[in-house]
C-alpha cells in the first residue's frame, strides 16, 4: 500500500512543479514551432462549434472574453498564443470547458473525446495549419 502511494504524490509534485515553471516547457514548444501557431481546419471547426461563442472579441460573456478570445489568440505574438495554448490544454485536462453549467442547458456542446484530443493535439503542438 504504502509503496503505490508514491506514484501518485511523485505525479502530483511534477505537476507543481510545471505549474511553478511554466516558462521552460513554453520555451521547448516555441523551439519546437517557430512559426506562430495556427488554427489548422477541424480544430477550427471544433472551436466554432463549441468555445467561440463565449471566447470572442464581442462575446457578452465578459468573464470568458476576458479569459480567452479566439480573434486574439490567432492575431497574437507566437509567445502570447503558446502561453495561451498553454491554459487551453489545462481547461481540455480538466474538463473544465465548456463550463459544466453551461453545458446543463446546452449538452449537445459538451466536447466528444475525439474532439478533446484533436483540440489537445493542436494545443500542445503536436499538430500543425495543414
Ligand atoms: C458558456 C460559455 C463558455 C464556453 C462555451 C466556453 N467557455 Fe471557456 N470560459 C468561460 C468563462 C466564463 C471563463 C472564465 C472562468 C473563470 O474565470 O472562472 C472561461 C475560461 C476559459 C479559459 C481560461 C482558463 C484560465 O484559467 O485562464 C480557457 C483556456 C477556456 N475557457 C477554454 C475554452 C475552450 C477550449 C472551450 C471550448 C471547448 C470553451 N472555453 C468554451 C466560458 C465559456
Amino acid at each position: 500500500m504504502k509503496k503505490l502511494s508514491i506514484l501518485p504524490a511523485a505525479a502530483l509534485l511534477g505537476l507543481l512543479f510545471l505549474q511553478a515553471n511554466p516558462k521552460p516547457e513554453a520555451d521547448t514548444l516555441l523551439a519546437l514551432h517557430p512559426e506562430a501557431p495556427a488554427l489548422p481546419t477541424d480544430v477550427k471547426a471544433i472551436v466554432q462549434q463549441k468555445c467561440y461563442g463565449c471566447h470572442n472579441a464581442d462575446s457578452k460573456n465578459e468573464k470568458g472574453k476576458a479569459k480567452l478570445d479566439w480573434d486574439a489568440l490567432e492575431a497574437a505574438k507566437k509567445a502570447k498564443s503558446l502561453a495561451t495554448m498553454g491554459k487551453i490544454t489545462e481547461a481540455l485536462e480538466e474538463g473544465s470547458m465548456p463550463p459544466a453549467r453551461f453545458l446543463e442547458s446546452n449538452p449537445d456542446k459538451k466536447l466528444t473525446t475525439e474532439e478533446v484530443a484533436t483540440l489537445m493535439q493542436w494545443s500542445t503542438g503536436k499538430k500543425k495549419k495543414e
